[in-house]
């Protein structure tokens, strides 16, 4: 059982205020959704979790099972379980697929890295998401498509093996295919691992392959309600401003 508590996060950018007091926790096999207008915070949220440097924390804390991780760098967090997905995949010149994926597992497994099985495994999961093997050759997502890049990330997904993994926007700029085919392996990643899953969308048609246990209105630097899946039908069918009142 894993556990990831943010208790009364605050966190800032060039002096400007962005969490206003954040509190969420997410368990092994939870699903959680964070549905908001733009420019709210929510990329926010998720660099902070990861432990972007750029931001500064100011008030509250972050635990991942029991341990204060607030201040730690990024791969620490990564090496303890935390997973992020860029709302904008980064392209890397130089450094190809294959490479950033191993460099990136290696981190994470430590003494325990076997070159044999790691490439075993992209080999598996790489034809579990119908990508062709050219792209283990190429820079990383640089001229990939927007559903490449997303398969991407899911592919690091499988690889890294989080157990708390946050994917910020993952949805966006999908043709329908390509959002099946991620909606149903972020869903079988989510049952394969028992992970805890956040998932930050504008969209229900994502959630049509992976359903959640909550859903939380983020407005303004906070939460501003948490309930089950009806929720979205609310949002989808009249917007945020019912929210903002309340
Ligand atoms: N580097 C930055 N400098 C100044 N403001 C920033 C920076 N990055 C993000 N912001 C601001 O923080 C707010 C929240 O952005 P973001 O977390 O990306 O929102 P969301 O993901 O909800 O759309 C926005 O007003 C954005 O302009
Ligand atoms: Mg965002």
């Amino acid at each position: 059982m894993h556990i990831l508590e943010i208790k009364n996060l605050h966190a800032k950018i060039e002096n400007k205020e962005i969490l206003k007091g954040i509190n969420l926790t997410i368990k092994s096999g939870e699903v959680h959704v964070i549905m908001g207008p733009n420019g709210v915070g929510k990329s926010t949220l998720s660099h902070v979790i990861m432990g972007n440097p750029n931001y500064e924390i100011t008030e509250g804390n972050i635990l991942l099972d029991g341990v204060d991780i607030t201040h730690m760098q990024t791969d620490e967090r990564a090496r303890r379980g935390l997973f992020l997905s860029f709302q904008n995949p980064p392209e890397i010149e130089g450094v190809t697929t294959a490479d950033f994926l191993k460099a990136s597992v290696a981190t994470k497994e430590g003494e325990s890295f076997k070159m044999l099985s790691f490439a075993r495994e992209v080999d598996t999961y790489m034809k579990r998401l119908v990508m062709k093997k050219e792209f283990l050759t190429r820079p990383l997502n640089e001229g990939f498509s927007g559903g490449e890049k997303k398969k991407m990330e899911i592919l690091s997904l499988y690889m890294l093996k989080p157990n708390v993994a946050i994917l910020d926007e993952i949805d966006s700029g999908l043709d329908v295919d390509s959002l099946k085919i991620v909606g149903e392996h972020i869903k079988a990643y989510q049952e394969e691992q028992k992970a805890g899953i956040l998932l930050i969308t504008h969209y229900q048609r994502l959630l049509s392959y992976i359903q959640p246990d909550f859903v939380h209105i983020f407005l303004d630097g906070s939460i501003k309600k948490t309930g089950d899946a009806t929720l979205v039908e609310q949002i989808e069918q009249n917007g945020y401003d019912n929210f903002k009142k309340a």
